[in-house]
């Protein structure tokens, strides 16, 4: 790739051909002409707690079951010697369990429990970890003792340090470790070192260096490659975990908020979803919960978009209507839905403005966005949807509500739900599409014919499902393809958000997705590159970009679309060469001045393997590659190898 145009120029000219011969296509761009504005929602993010998103993942605490909330309350633990689990005047009710560590019975024993973490407890060299536990005295002795030990994956303990516990009420103690050691599968070891009982809760282990230095605070990797793709919108929490297999286990923001230790335990439907990927030890601590949400919407710059349930459990898993609310009966989920609004951006005097306001974020984190419903369809969405539409346009008529499509691209759900979308006049309506190549080829001009009346369009999950399940190359490029019609449909799609965001390596049910983990580092998909290279490269205004007076979706198996930045004054072009052929491609830029485009740059994602993929060992496989570009005359001519996606960036004088 890479052949600059005054190679391509001297060849054409020594071969006698001219500049137009029949292996170069010619793209008209009208550059003078900034078309529909590009929304600052563009190109942003889905998260769920999917695949140990959140517990295990993005939320750094590296205790698993710390609150002895676990149906199997010491799953995740070992114990040894005397350790009891009570609720007997707990520290917290809703999460009442807790373990009494008493004496052993004879001075060569112990009494004790370990940690076996998420896969293990990922701990780096010279790094600091915050220990901490709520504990108490229950003989209302003065004074007992336990040693905290991190212990590497060969059972050597690397780290110790001795906590001495004063009090007969509860109270939090807490320590920093600093790990002489990496090692991504290290233990939590705690030891009782005295004779009297100790009771203990809410045993908690985090990087001392998490984002942005908090406590409760998360991964600080993943939050920056999150923040590094500029995300435009964050949709949160998820996914299927809103609806719940049942609705006792569907999300409920309002557990998910103020002090952590407090916040009950949920189950996780990905435990179970899929038997071959069986996580039974995965579950929900709302550790990371909805004002982490929205904080994390903030400081990476995006809008935030909660999605609450709509009164609806799982339609996959769930036939019998029972299952949902009756629509009559929708009051206190409607309630839910304003009470959030109320909670992101009330005032402080108003009841959930201060739990916000106590919660450490007294302004609003104006909200301007709300989903109801995850992945709903059929008559029995609509009928709650509605009352939800209605309620929220009363109490807060600026508020935009996203409904959704349901989990087709097409067909009979999906054409039913488009109509009442329209008919109950939802701002935005999500789509999902978890498809193979050829699908998102074929879909370039999907949204180039949709009503421009009508609600506007999420395409709020997508991923380019290869068969053999892989973040490879040839399904990011199908997705670059796919996304020159995102872009050129800009006054109709409004965001965007591929799906699933965040992948332990051990510990994943759903693939392809986003970004991977283990338990000390990440890799970034070449599909996030390709989103990267979208939302870094997002423009104003969308501009007129055709090849034969026609928009480029696949003709010769190439893909294009082009865009204005105003604040940097920039022509952005992007092409995808689906093809197994390099093609030569001029585009010509109609309506500027001669000599008013300087050289630019180019950007590649290429790769000559379509199964490449990026991975833990080798992050670098496929990655974006930046070189200049030169431009004649306000024409831009290159050859674009086979399979290659480009983005030129060229700046106007
Ligand atoms: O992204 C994985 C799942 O796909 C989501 O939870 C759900 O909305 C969709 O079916």
């Amino acid at each position: 790739m890479k052949i600059h145009r005054t190679l391509f120029s001297a060849f054409a000219l020594f071969m006698g051909i001219s500049i137009n011969a029949q292996t170069e296509h010619e793209m008209v761009v009208k550059a003078n002409k900034p078309g529909a504005e590009i929304q600052s929602t563009m190109y942003g993010l889905f998260f769920e707690d999917i695949n140990y998103g959140a517990d295990g993942g993005l939320y750094a605490e590296l205790v698993k079951n710390r609150s002895f909330e676990f149906p199997q309350n010491l799953m995740g633990w070992k114990t040894f010697g005397h350790v009891e689990v009570r609720t007997d005047n707990p520290a917290f009710d809703k999460n009442p369990h807790y373990v009494r560590l008493s004496d052993a019975g004879h001075k060569e024993k112990h009494t004790g429990l370990e940690n076996e973490g998420f896969f293990g407890v990922g701990i780096h060299k010279d790094a600091q970890y915050h220990f901490s536990v709520w504990a108490r005295l229950p003989q209302g002795s003065e004074k007992q003792e336990f040693r905290i030990e991190l212990v590497n994956s060969n059972n050597d303990p690397v780290v110790k340090q001795v906590v001495a516990v004063t009090s007969s009420e509860w109270k939090k103690y807490q320590i920093v470790l600093t790990s002489p050691i990496t090692d991504d599968k290290a233990i939590l070891r705690i030891f009782l070192t005295s004779k009297g009982d100790i009771d203990m809760d809410h045993i908690s282990l985090f990087p001392v260096d998490t984002w942005k230095g908090r406590e409760n605070g998360l991964r600080k990797d993943l939050v920056k490659a999150l923040a590094d793709l500029k995300p435009g919108v964050f949709r949160f929490p998820g996914g299927c975990i809103v609806e719940g297999t049942d609705l006792n286990t569907r999300y409920n923001w309002k557990n998910t908020v103020g002090p952590v230790e407090n916040r009950p335990l949920n189950e996780n439907r990905w435990h179970y979803t899929f038997p071959n990927r069986f996580n039974p030890d995965y579950y929900q601590t709302y550790g990371l919960g909805f004002y982490e949400f929205f904080l994390l919407s903030e400081e990476i710059g995006s809008e935030p978009l909660p999605i609450v349930n709509c009164g609806m459990a799982c339609q996959f898993q769930n036939k019998d209507l029972k299952a949902h609310v009756p629509v009559d009966k929708l009051d206190s989920y409607i309630q839910d839905a304003l009470d959030l609004i109320e909670f992101a951006n009330g005032d402080v005097t108003t009841k959930w403005g201060e739990v916000r306001s106590e919660m450490g974020h007294p302004a609003p984190f104006n909200l301007k966005l709300i989903g109801v419903g995850n992945e709903q369809w059929g008559k029995e969405y609509m009928e709650r949807l509605e009352p939800f539409i209605k309620a929220i346009r009363k109490a807060y008529p600026k508020i935009r509500i996203v409904g959704t499509s349901g989990p087709d691209s097409e067909g009979d759900k999906f054409d039913y739900a488009w109509p009442e979308m329209k008919r109950l006049k939802a701002d935005l309506v999500d789509e999902h599409f978890y498809r193979p190549q050829k699908w998102f080829l074929s879909q370039a001009a999907r949204y180039d014919n949709y009503d421009r009346k009508g609600p506007k369009v999420f395409a709020g999950e997508y991923a380019c499902h290869p068969k053999n399940g892989k973040n490879n190359f040839d399904a990011a490029l199908c997705e670059a393809a796919f996304m020159t019609g995102l872009e050129r449909n800009a006054d109709v799609v409004h965001m965007a958000t591929y799906a699933p965001l965040f992948a332990h390596v051990k510990g994943w049910q759903w693939r392809p997705d986003l970004i991977w983990f283990d338990n000390l580092s990440s890799v970034c998909s070449v599909n996030y590159y390709v989103q990267q290279l979208y939302s870094q490269n997002k423009g104003t205004n969308v501009l007129s970009l055709t090849m034969d007076k026609k928009p480029v979706t696949g003709q010769d198996e190439l893909y294009a679309s082009a865009v204005w930045d105003k604040n940097e004054k920039a022509y952005i072009v992007k092409i995808a060469n689906t093809a197994d052929k390099e093609q030569g491609v001029r585009v010509v830029f109609e309506g500027v001045k001669k000599g008013q485009l300087s050289d630019g740059t180019i950007t590649t994602l290429h790769s000559s393997d379509l199964d490449a993929e990026n991975t833990l060992a080798k992050p670098n496989t496929v990655i974006p590659e930046k070189a200049e570009v030169v431009m004649t005359d306000n024409v831009l001519s290159v050859k674009l190898s086979a399979k290659t996606f480009a983005v030129y960036k060229l700046l106007k004088k």
